[in-house]
């Protein structure tokens, strides 16, 4: 019998402290009106002093675990995409796991940056298939603020922390109709490494380094890269863009989202946007939107779901869910 990886629960954590658009303009040459039509962002969250990206996962997957009517020892097995962990090693998924309470089982971290959650997402999904795991937890969590140049205006203000889960149960697969994952694509060109990279590292300068961006670069490729994989997924599935219910793309900038989907043809009313509130997460971002819809109760079971991201890599990917 064929599985697939079905969505149990979803969860999300966002640090209590809002940084403003306005606050930052008071530290740095910028300004609400310029970043809020540049990028979409209005606000972020900022981790506490001690707060981690461990914490953030934590809180996360307990809300998705408790909407799943689990706890941590159904699991067997934890896929963490981070690219801000406590520590250089162990992985921070083998934390999340210990905090849990799950004894059995694999926890790993996965490096993809903003498209972290999505290599996630399939890494756990492939798992679940192969029946190597049978309920999972995947989650995206980061503390960007601990990593930015807070000096630099082209990138400390569009940055954000934050976490979110979704549990996965195996269940048999019955075709496209059925619920759970349909498919999923994942891309990386390392040629453009360069473009967008943190220039510390435990190989390199022995530091933790700041993130370091050629915006406008990231910019015109962010377009061309989502929509060609979204026509992947969606072909895989033998699916149409217009079978899709929502949109629920990395927030990284309000016109890479909109110009994609301009491209696609998906209107705008079908596309969940985070980006005023919550900045660029990076692979908490799209658990993050995903979440923020099921709980205002626009995403509703049986809906066709279409998650992209991209990022640092430089990384992309799609993954097509039918809730
Ligand atoms: N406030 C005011 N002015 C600013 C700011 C700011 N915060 N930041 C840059 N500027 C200035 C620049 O200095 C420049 O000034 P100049 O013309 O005097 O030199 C001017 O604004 C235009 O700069 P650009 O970089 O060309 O501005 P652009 O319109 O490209 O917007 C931005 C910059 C928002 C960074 C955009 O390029 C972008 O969003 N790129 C994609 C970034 C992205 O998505 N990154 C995340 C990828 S996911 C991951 O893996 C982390």
């Amino acid at each position: 019998m064929n599985l697939r990886a079905q969505v149990a629960g979803c969860g999300a954590y966002l640090p209590n402290r809002v940084l403003t658009n306005d606050e930052l303009a008071r530290r740095l040459d910028t300004s609400d009106d310029w970043i809020r039509q540049r990028t979409g962002i209005g606000e972020r969250r900022i981790a506490a002093e001690g707060e981690l990206t461990s914490d953030l996962a934590v809180a996360a997957a307990r809300r998705a675990l408790e909407r799943a009517g689990m706890n941590g020892s159904d699991l067997d097995m934890i896929v963490l995409a981070t690219a801000t962990p406590d520590h250089t090693f162990p992985a921070t998924a083998t934390k999340v796991q210990a905090q849990l309470g799950m004894k059995r089982g694999a926890a790993f971290d996965i490096q993809a940056v903003c498209s972290g959650f999505i290599f996630a997402l399939a890494t756990a999904n492939n798992a679940i298939r192969l029946g190597q795991a049978r309920t999972a937890v995947v989650i995206g969590a980061e503390t960007f603020s601990r990593i930015l140049d807070w000096e630099d205006r082209g990138t400390c203000v569009l940055f954000g922390d934050g976490a979110g889960a979704l549990v996965l149960n195996g269940v048999p697969d019955t075709g496209p109709g059925s619920r759970g994952v349909l498919s999923t694509h994942l891309h990386s060109d390392g040629r453009l490494y360069d473009i967008l990279y943190v220039d510390g590292g435990p190989s390199t300068t022995g530091t933790t380094g700041h993130l370091r961006m050629e915006g406008r670069e990231v910019f015109r490729l962010a377009v061309t890269m989502i929509t060609e994989v979204v026509a992947d997924v969606l072909k895989a599935a033998d699916l149409r863009v217009d079978d899709v219910d929502w949109f629920i793309p990395h927030q990284a900038n309000k016109r890479i989202i909109d110009g994609s989907a301009h491209k696609l043809g998906i209107p705008a009313d079908k596309i969940v946007m985070t980006l005023d509130r919550h900045g660029n997460t990076s692979a908490a971002s799209v658990p993050l939107a995903l979440c923020d819809a099921v709980a205002d109760r626009r995403v509703k079971r049986g809906d066709l779901l279409l998650l992209e991201a991209m990022g640092g890599g430089f990384t992309w990917g799609a993954v097509l869910l039918r809730w």
